[in-house]
Parts: C-alpha cells; structure tokens; sequence
C-alpha cells in the first residue's frame, strides 16, 4: 500500500467551504470544498476524509479528486442517514469541517509494470478515481489497465461523462453492467463479478484494486483468485463505522484491525479470514 498521508491535526476539525456542488444521480453529490486558510493537505488515492457538517456530526467520505488547481478536495456524498443528508444539502458558499486525510491508499507506485484491473461497485469507483487519474498520469509505465464498473441500473452509474471520456482512450478496457435494466439498455446485464471471468489480463503479473459493497468485493476477490490472481495481488477497500479515525475508539474494527488506520485499503490475504465472516 501506499505510504499514508498523515493530517496535521488529526483531532480538529478545520473549516472549509464548499466552492461547488454537482449532482451526480437521485442520491448522491459531488462536493468541492476549500480550505477557508492555508492550503490543503497532500493524500494518497484511497484515503478518506472527516466530513463535519456542524451541528450533526461527522462521516467517513472517500476522496475521490482534488479541484482544479489542486486547491481542495473533492468528496462524492450518498444520502443514506443524517449527516451524509446534511452534507449533501450543503450549497457553494457553505461552510463544513475536515479532518483528514486518514487511512491506507492503493498501491499506485508498487503496481508499476505490471497490468491492473480495477473492479468498481455503486459508489466504490469514488475512491479508486484518483487511483485512476494517477496510472493514467504515468500509463507508458503499466501493463493493461482494465477498468469494470458495476451498478444497480442505468440510471445509478457513477461519474457516466468521465466514464465515457476514459473509454475514448485507446489504452483502457472499461466495461460497464448494470444489475437490471429496461430495453434501452444495450450494454452488458449481470453482476460486476461476471466481467472479471471474461477480462483480458495477465494473472502472472496483475494488481487487482478492488471498491464497492462487502458482498460484491468477496465474489469479486473470489472471481479474480478464479482467474489466477493470488490473494497478495488484490486489494480491498474497506467501510466501518467511524467515530474518531485515528486507532483509538474501536468503532472501525474488522476482525484484528482497525479499518481507519490499518485500512481502509487492505491486501485480501490478510483479511481474507474475516472476510468470509458477515457482520464482523
Ligand atoms: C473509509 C470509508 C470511506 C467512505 N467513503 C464514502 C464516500 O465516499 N461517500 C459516501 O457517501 N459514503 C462513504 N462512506 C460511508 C459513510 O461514512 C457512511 O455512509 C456514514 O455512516 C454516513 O453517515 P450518516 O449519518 O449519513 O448515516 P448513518 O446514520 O451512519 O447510516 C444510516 C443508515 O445507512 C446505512 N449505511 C451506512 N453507510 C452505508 C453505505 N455506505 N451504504 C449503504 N448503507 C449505508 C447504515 O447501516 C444505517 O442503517 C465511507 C465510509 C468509510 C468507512
Ligand atoms: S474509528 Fe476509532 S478506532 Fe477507527
């Protein structure tokens, strides 16, 4: 994994505003926030950031870019309790409190020379973006890249414009399934996890970086041993609850390890016995 980026005060909360807002479907936004003093703090693709939207309270949001200029950050938010709702309600102008980075990265540098294929559920393409945006800064220096996105239906695919601007490339594999969909629908129907069967790569010498809902991350890790890929050569990014982000509250644990310090990014050989066991 990568080396962490560490946040300059990991217990307090620094002011930020947001500076745009995009809706990305029904349920989710794109926030681009900036810090109101000083500049932001460097992070590694993977990391995860503190979201406190005052007076409610704070969430675990995935960095998925940084703004232009690299100024800020970028934060895509899915409406599913109070505090995700707050932030998401947030307008340019608003004022909202960061602590982070926080938490492991993908193995961006380590990959060099080999293929990767990334697997991609719902929201889980947020955090593997600038895993995305990193390999395409430095492509002559990788094998294939083969990117797989899966999500419920046509109208919940995450970052579609992006999407279809990386599929104009000639040196990326995208291939994008939906779980159902209507008779407009003339791309492939099925579970993320058929892809990786049918994806052309070189299991002797791949990195698979893998983000989404628990129970699509273990068939996908299941699909790509299946094809070949060892346990140490796939990566998972893994959500708890989070409280306080820095090893101390216990809140994130998953088996022996805490996901904010020890994860969220995790080789599946060394979570693959929890894995298997829901509701760890
Ligand atoms: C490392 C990490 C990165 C994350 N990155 C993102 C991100 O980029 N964008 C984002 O929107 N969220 C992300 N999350 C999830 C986010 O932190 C939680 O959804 C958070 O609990 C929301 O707080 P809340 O108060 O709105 O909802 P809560 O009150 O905590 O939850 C409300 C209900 O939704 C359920 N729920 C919680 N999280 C999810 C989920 N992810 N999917 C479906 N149901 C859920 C809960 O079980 C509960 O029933 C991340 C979590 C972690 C640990
Ligand atoms: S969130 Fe407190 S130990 Fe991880």
């Amino acid at each position: 994994m990568e080396a962490p980026v560490r946040s300059r005060d990991p217990h307090v909360p620094q002011p930020y505003r947001v500076a745009a807002v995009r809706r990305e479907l029904a349920d989710v936004v794109t926030l681009e926030i900036e810090p109101l003093s000083g500049p932001r703090p460097g992070f590694v693709p993977g990391q995860f950031n503190m979201l406190y939207a005052f007076g409610v309270g704070e969430a675990a949001i995935s960095i998925s870019d940084e703004t232009s200029g690299a100024a800020g950050f970028v934060h895509t938010v899915r409406t599913v309790g109070a505090v995700s709702e707050a932030l998401a309600g947030l307008r340019a102008g608003a004022s909202l409190g960061l602590r982070g980075p926080f938490g492991t990265g993908w193995p961006v540098a380590s990959a060099e020379g080999s293929d990767v294929v990334i697997v991609a559920g719902g929201l889980g393409l947020a955090p593997l973006r600038p895993a995305i945006e990193a390999l395409l800064a430095r492509r002559e220096h990788y094998g294939k890249l083969v990117i797989l996105v899966g999500c419920r239906s046509p109208d919940a695919i995450l970052y579609r414009a992006q999407l279809e601007h990386w599929r104009q490339r000639l040196d990326i594999d995208i291939e994008v399934t939906v779980d159902h969909a209507g008779t407009d629908w003339h791309g492939n129907v099925g579970v993320v996890p058929s892809l990786v069967r049918r994806a052309a790569f070189d299991a002797d010498d791949a990195i698979a970086l893998v983000c989404g809902p628990e129970v699509m991350m273990r068939f996908t890790a299941s699909a790509l041993q299946e094809a070949g890929l060892p346990a140490d050569k796939v990566f998972l990014s893994m959500e708890r609850n989070m409280k306080c982000a820095v090893g101390l509250c216990g809140h994130c644990q998953f088996g022996p390890t805490f996901v904010c310090k020890d994860g969220p990014v995790m080789r599946l050989d060394r979570i693959a016995p929890v894995l298997v066991v829901r509701e760890i």
